[in-house]
């Protein structure tokens, strides 16, 4: 295997490259409106606020990334008053970031008031918010989508919804296409369309920003990327973690509304769009909605063929015992869900995009594997035309960042040249991991900055939720029966064919725990 780094220079995030690194958004001119510097953020006790968000804003403000005056509202349905949530909320900063310094963690903590409010009554959101909303405010809804629209009613009615406010949302909007054009018009109601931020954390990434980059920077791969040079392209995200201690969400979500809806749909957009004009929010999110209406509906008579799904029984991942996934009565959702995506296009016309994705898997893994076409003409005796393994191209996106070209070649071969091939992985790993920013971190500045790029416009939504029905209508009108897999394997058997080939499918079958 040839390596190949990049240099730490390239890569490095030194406080003189930070302010670079703040105007390099991907919206041009969007740095130069000020910022907005109130944050009302919802859902203030639960994980996400809590493990990301702040922690996400201890590291902007420690940057100098935020505005002088910068103010958060911490909202949710506890009574602490703002003392108790602010120690509450210093250890686990402390644990999240244990590099900040005290001094940061203070400023933070002093920036932070606590309101008690009632999601469902949207009286007690206004009178949670009313006497900010003079200020330029940004409303974070890191709450249950079903309590979106009561939110944003009591928004409305509080007047911080009112231009030049902002709306963050985080996925899914809805589950499914009706509950999402129902939170889509309600919401619309209230805000305009050019004020709402909704969330795709995996956009926030910046090892997913850079397929745009590799794409779009490099002739070399645009010149291949199409129906002609390409044969498949996998999309695989893996995950050892399971569902819990988010059993109530998944139980009426399941592996196909929470990952790929999201997470897999949007990165098939950013690897299968046309080059956008430009890098303006508005020329990237037309491309990728083209992507999304060219997804051919999954039917009932091709469910069994292309797509699969499953759910992990008890098992092992690492040596260490895991429970089986018991969801409550009646839920029949899945943990794992292959489906074979076509897009019915000029360019991608007959390319299958196998997308994975599943919890209780061996490791934890998200990578985009691009399968290139066999040489026309091959003039090698050895190995034999039928053994020559294809031009590869994987993008591992997580844990590490890598990019590994599989090539032949004769170089390990004999001393007379090129008699005889050998598969050569060209490996690209870029020292990145310790520097990368958590992804709200920067979803956070561009909501603050008022650049849309990162976030999902409602048309993808709805665009989206319109092939994840016929993907579920398929799944029940087949029926497409539920697959067991033991944990910390490669989903169900029937999963082998989804899978991209460098994973080994049938790594730990024989041996369950
Ligand atoms: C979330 C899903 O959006 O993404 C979770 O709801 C999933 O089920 C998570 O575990 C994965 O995110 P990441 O960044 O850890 O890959």
């Amino acid at each position: 295997m040839l390596h190949l780094q990049q240099s730490d220079s390239a890569t490095s995030n030194t406080p003189e490259n930070i302010d670079e690194k703040r105007l390099t958004t991907m919206s041009p001119g969007s740095e130069t409106r000020a910022m907005h510097d109130t944050l009302f953020l919802f859902g203030a006790t639960g994980d996400l606020a809590q493990r990301y968000l702040f922690p996400s804003l201890l590291r902007l403000l420690g940057d100098g990334l935020l505005p002088e005056d910068f103010k958060v509202r911490a909202l949710a349905l506890s009574p602490h008053d703002t003392e108790a949530f602010r120690e509450i909320l210093r250890p686990r900063l402390q644990q999240a970031m244990p590099q900040a310094s005290q001094d940061d963690i203070q400023s933070l903590l002093q920036r932070i008031d606590y309101r008690s409010v009632d999601l469902r009554d949207p009286q007690s959101v206004a009178d949670s918010v009313r006497d900010l909303v003079h200020r330029q405010c940004v409303s974070y809804l890191a709450i249950p989508p079903g309590l979106y629209i009561s939110t944003c009613e009591g928004l409305a009615l509080g007047g911080a919804l009112a231009a030049p406010a902002r709306l963050m949302l985080e996925k899914p909007i809805g589950s499914d296409s009706a509950s999402a054009e129902h939170i889509l018009t309600t919401i619309g109601q209230w805000i305009d369309e050019d004020r709402v931020f909704r969330l795709d954390h995996y956009l926030g990434k910046a090892a997913v920003q850079n397929l745009i980059a590799l794409r779009f920077g490099n002739t070399l791969l645009e010149a291949v990327w199409n129906r002609n040079y390409i044969e498949s392209v996998h999309i695989l995200v893996a995950e050892s973690e399971g569902v819990d201690g988010r059993d109530a969400y998944y139980a009426r979500s399941g592996a196909l509304r929470d990952m790929v809806q999201s997470h897999i749909l949007q990165l098939l957009c950013l690897v299968a769009m046309e080059p956008p004009a430009s890098l303006e929010a508005d020329r990237v999110r037309d491309e990728k909605v083209k992507v999304l209406r060219a997804l051919r509906p999954l039917d009932a008579k091709h469910a069994a063929r292309d797509s699969v799904r499953g759910r992990y029984t008890a098992g092992s991942i690492n040596g260490q015992p895991a429970q089986a996934y018991q969801p409550p009565e009646g839920s029949d959702v899945e943990t794992f869900a292959g489906v074979t995506a076509h897009i019915d296009n000029w360019r991608w016309s007959g390319v299958p995009f196998h997308l994975v994705t599943g919890k209780r898997l061996p490791e934890r893994t998200t990578r985009v594997v691009v399968t290139l076409k066999p040489v026309t003409h091959w003039l090698f005796e050895r190995p034999h035309r039928g053994n020559a393994t294809p031009n590869r191209i994987t993008f591992q996106l997580q844990p590490q960042e890598n990019i590994e070209l599989g090539l032949m070649s004769s170089l390990a071969g004999p001393e007379w040249g090129a008699l005889e091939l050998h598969p050569l992985e060209l490996e690209l790993s870029v020292p990145t991991g310790l520097h990368r920013r958590i992804a709200y971190e920067r979803l956070f500045l561009d909501a603050f900055n008022g650049n849309h790029a990162l976030f999902v416009r409602d048309d993808e939504v709805r665009a989206a939720w319109a092939w994840i029905d016929s993907v579920s209508e398929a799944w029940k009108a087949a029926p497409l029966p539920l697959q067991p897999y033991p944990a910390g394997q490669w989903g169900p058997t029937e999963a082998a064919g989804f899978l991209p080939a460098d994973v080994d499918a049938d790594a730990g079958r024989k041996d369950p725990a």
